[in-house]
């Protein structure tokens, strides 16, 4: 008998420890952050002036099927990268983010893409930046971040 109880109280404890562990793991992503070395880095593409255009068309091949055109991944629940908590981020940060990706949840890494690719990006996500901060409709953004993007021009 006095056995059988061990058994459950340990059962009871291991269970307690496994849900607590499962806790830590699916608590929000507050905790990918880029390192400080990281995020300090300038981008060497922000005086290119090409920097953006060449940043939208790679973002509407390879991130518009996850974040949308207009970077608000309003629908499909990618985070939305016009919002104030992805803006207010450096250059840096956001590179070090795209480089590594966050594939637990959901966000693959780009390492693969040249480095300049990487800084076009991010130059171009800067001029998504939303005022209402929710990624609505209508705003400067919209329009840079959906217009005329048909297959033609997305070919280099
Ligand atoms: C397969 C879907 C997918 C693709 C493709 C994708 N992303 Fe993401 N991305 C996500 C998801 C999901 C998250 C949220 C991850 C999280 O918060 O942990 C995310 C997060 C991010 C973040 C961080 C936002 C924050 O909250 O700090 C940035 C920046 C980003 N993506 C940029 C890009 C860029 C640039 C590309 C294209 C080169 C891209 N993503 C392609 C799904 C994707």
């Amino acid at each position: 008998m006095r056995f059988k109880a061990l058994t459950i109280t340990l059962f009871v404890f291991l269970t307690v420890v496994c849900l607590a562990i499962a806790q830590t793991e699916n608590s929000p992503s507050e905790k990918w952050e880029a390192p400080a070395e990281a995020a300090a880095q300038p981008n060497p593409e922000a005086k290119n002036p090409d920097a953006a255009a060449a940043g939208r068309k790679l973002f509407m091949r390879t991130c518009a099927g996850c974040h949308e055109e207009d970077g608000s991944g309003k629908d499909t629940g990618a985070a939305n990268l016009r919002s104030p908590e992805v803006q207010a981020q450096s250059d840096g940060a956001l590179f070090w983010k795209i480089t590594h990706g966050n594939t637990e949840h959901g966000m693959p890494s780009f390492a693969s893409l040249p480095e300049t690719s990487r800084w076009d990006v991010i130059t171009f996500v800067r001029t998504l930046k939303d005022d209402s901060g929710k990624g609505s409709e209508g705003s400067e953004g919209k329009k840079q971040g959906s217009g005329s993007s048909n297959q033609s021009r997305q070919q280099q």
